[in-house]
């Protein structure tokens, strides 16, 4: 049982990159101005590889823009090769030439933790909330860096990683010690307030938590079961990730 989510099963990874880019740039194209939410992690570097292809053969144009980014480690220096700052600066900022005074990520070198996520969501105010929010999918069922809890937390905050999440994200850092242990990350209703939502999933190995996000029951223990409540969401997969639904 799906709810309410728009799915969209394409054949394999270059496939969803593709159709995740065409419906975003669709939504940027409506509101070329507008402020959009991005998300890191290996799955949607292929959808802003082909955003910046659209850029170049002008089928779509990101550079009006505002930019809000779902969470970064903390702590965690701007030009860190392992920070999300840095990340998306090299798969998607720099490539569509998008200015650093359009961009915002949580800062991981923020001297006040605390009061740099009170800032982040007035910031998201100012720019009038996020039209789409992209997101992907932790294995253990995170969205942003909301962790599977007895409760979750609604606004921008200062959490600490669970284990599985420092272990699975270890494969990008030197050794899991050097994975931080704590990140700044848009809490459940700053997503929720997203006025779109798209959610990309991509693997055999996700198949099983992606069937609890869009049909298993709604917890706290799998934040992206959340997603169930929000009235637009389209969720963009490969057939690997499919395969239980
Ligand atoms: C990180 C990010 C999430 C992301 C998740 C999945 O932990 N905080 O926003 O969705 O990883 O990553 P991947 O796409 O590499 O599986």
């Amino acid at each position: 049982m799906l709810r309410n989510f728009h799915l969209y099963v394409e054949k394999d990874y270059d496939a969803l990159s593709l159709r995740a880019a065409e419906i975003f740039a669709d939504e940027v194209n409506k509101k070329p101005a507008g402020a959009f939410g991005f998300a890191t992690g290996s799955t949607p570097i292929g959808m802003y590889k082909a955003l910046i292809e659209m850029q170049k053969t002008r089928k779509a144009n990101l550079t009006e823009i505002t930019a809000f980014n779902l969470d970064e480690y903390y702590p965690i220096k701007k030009d860190d090769d392992q920070s999300y700052c840095y990340f998306m600066r090299q798969n998607l900022f720099d490539g569509i030439g998008l200015s650093a005074d359009k961009t915002f990520i949580p800062r991981g070198d923020a001297p006040d933790p605390v009061a740099e996520c009170t800032a982040y969501d007035e910031k998201i105010a100012a720019a009038g909330g996020i039209e789409m929010q992209i997101l992907g999918l932790g294995a253990n069922g995170h969205i942003g860096f909301n962790e599977p809890d007895s409760k979750l937390v609604a606004t921008t905050y200062y959490v600490p990683l669970a284990e599985s999440t420092i272990e699975s994200n270890a494969r990008f850092f030197a050794s899991p010690e050097d994975v931080p242990r704590h990140a700044l990350t848009m809490g459940l209703n700053s997503i929720m307030m997203a006025k779109r939502i798209i959610l990309l999933v991509s693997g055999e190995g996700k198949a099983s938590i992606l069937k609890e996000v869009l049909g298993g029951p709604i917890t706290t223990m799998v934040p992206g079961s959340l997603l169930q409540l929000h009235r637009d969401v389209t969720v963009v997969i490969d057939e690997a990730a499919g395969k239980l639904l």
